[in-house]
C-alpha cells in the first residue's frame, strides 16, 4: 500500500454517515464504490469534484430491492418490465446494471447526469446490501480518480483520496472488474459497458448473445457516457503486443504458463486458464507499476477473445491509450 492512510469504519458508521448526507467509501464484488445516499445533492456533488468526474457522466445508483428499482424508473413497457424480472431472477444480486428511463420527479438530475435514463445495480457483497437496505438507495461510481484504474482493495481508495472519506474495509474485491451495463434498444438487449457478466452468460436467459454497443441505431450521441473519457490507466505508458518481440528486456505484463523472452521483468496477471484470477489481478497490478515507479510496460496481448477475455481486451486497450 502506498503511504496514505485513510479512515477505515464499520458498517454501522457508514449507515449512520450516509444517512446524514457524507461521502463513504465501500467495497462491492467488482470494485470498490464512492457512495453516497441517492437523495443526498451536496454528497453527490462531491463525489463528482473528488473523483475529477465529468457532469455529464452520469452514476449507477445501487439498490437492495427489484421495489426501489420499479419506483425510480418510468413505468415500463410489459416486455421490458418482464425482462427485467428475469434478468433480475437469474443475475442479481450481481455484477450487471440495467439502464432504464428514469422516474425524472424521482431520481436527482445530478445523479442521472441530466439524461432520460437511469443505471441501476444490485450489488452481491453481504455488507453492501445490509449498508443499502438501512441507508436506501445509493449511488456509487467506482471509487478511483478519474481516468485511473479502479480500486480493488481498500488501500487503492486510499492511495487515490487519502483522508477525504472513510472508508469500509471488505478486503479484496472478488471480481476485480466493474458491472456489465445493459441498456434496451427498441426491445432488443445491448451491452453498452463490458464488464465481469461475459456476453454469453446472457445467451441462455434472453435467447440471443447481447450485441456490444457503443450507438444508437441511426444516432450519433453514445449510448454510455462513461466510455467517452480516459479510463483505466496507469502513469506508466503500456504498449500491446500480439507477440512480444524476442529482444525486448524491460517490464513485461504477462501470463504464468507464457515463455518470454529472457532477460523481460516478467508481472504477472495470473493463469491464461483461470480468466477470473487475471480480472481480480488486473488493477492491482496495473496499479503495482505507478507505486513502484515503472515508467513503461509491455503488454503480452495474445490473448483470446471469449468470455472475460472480452472485457479483459477492452480494458488493457484503453489503460494503454
Ligand atoms: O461495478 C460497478 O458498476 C461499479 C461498482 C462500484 O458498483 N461502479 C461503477 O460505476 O463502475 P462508474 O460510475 O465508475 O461507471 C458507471 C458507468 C459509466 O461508464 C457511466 O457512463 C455508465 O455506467 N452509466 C451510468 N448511467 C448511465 C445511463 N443512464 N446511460 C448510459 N450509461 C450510464
Ligand atoms: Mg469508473
Amino acid at each position: 500500500m502506498g503511504d496514505r492512510q485513510a479512515e477505515m469504519i464499520s458498517i454501522d458508521e457508514a449507515i449512520a454517515a450516509l444517512k446524514s448526507g457524507r461521502v463513504v467509501a465501500l467495497p462491492t464484488e467488482t470494485v470498490y464504490g464512492l457512495a453516497a445516499s441517492l437523495f443526498a445533492d451536496e454528497a453527490i456533488k462531491q463525489i463528482f469534484t473528488l473523483k475529477g468526474r465529468p457532469s455529464n457522466n452520469p452514476l449507477i445508483i445501487h439498490i437492495s430491492s427489484l421495489d426501489q428499482l420499479f419506483s425510480l424508473c418510468a413505468p415500463l413497457q410489459k416486455a421490458i418490465k418482464e425482462d427485467v424480472e428475469l434478468l433480475a431472477k437469474n443475475f442479481w444480486p450481481g455484477p450487471l446494471s440495467l439502464v432504464l428511463p428514469a422516474n425524472a420527479d424521482k431520481v436527482p438530475t445530478i445523479a442521472r447526469a441530466n439524461l432520460k435514463t437511469v443505471a441501476f445495480r444490485m450489488p452481491k457483497l453481504e455488507i453492501t446490501q445490509k449498508i443499502i437496505e438501512e441507508a436506501g438507495p445509493l449511488v456509487m461510481p467506482s471509487a478511483n480518480l478519474s481516468g485511473k484504474p479502479s480500486a480493488t482493495e481498500a488501500s487503492h481508495v486510499a492511495e487515490d483520496f487519502g483522508k477525504e472519506f472513510p472508508i469500509v474495509d471488505g478486503g479484496l474485491c472478488q471480481k476485480g472488474l466493474e458491472s456489465t451495463v445493459l441498456y434496451c434498444d427498441d426491445g432488443k438487449w445491448c451491452i453498452i459497458r463490458e464488464g465481469s457478466m461475459p456476453k454469453e452468460a446472457f445467451l441462455t436467459v434472453l435467447g440471443y448473445l447481447p450485441e456490444i454497443a457503443s450507438k444508437k441505431k441511426n444516432q450519433q450521441e453514445p449510448l454510455c457516457p462513461g466510455q467517452l473519457f480516459k479510463h483505466y490507466s496507469p502513469k506508466a505508458k503500456l504498449t500491446l503486443y500480439e507477440h512480444i518481440p524476442d529482444d525486448y528486456n524491460g517490464c513485461l505484463l504477462g501470463f504464468e504458463n507464457r515463455h518470454y523472452p529472457k532477460g523481460c521483468n516478467v508481472r504477472s496477471f495470473g493463469n491464461l486458464s483461470q480468466p477470473e484470477t487475471i480480472a481480480e489481478n488486473l488493477y492491482r497490478v496495473l496499479r503495482q507499476l505507478d507505486q513502484d515507479g515503472i515508467v513503461s510496460a509491455a503488454v503480452d496481448f495474445d490473448l483470446p477473445t471469449d468470455g472475460l477475455f472480452s472485457t479483459l481486451r477492452e480494458r488493457l486497450m484503453r489503460a494503454s491509450q
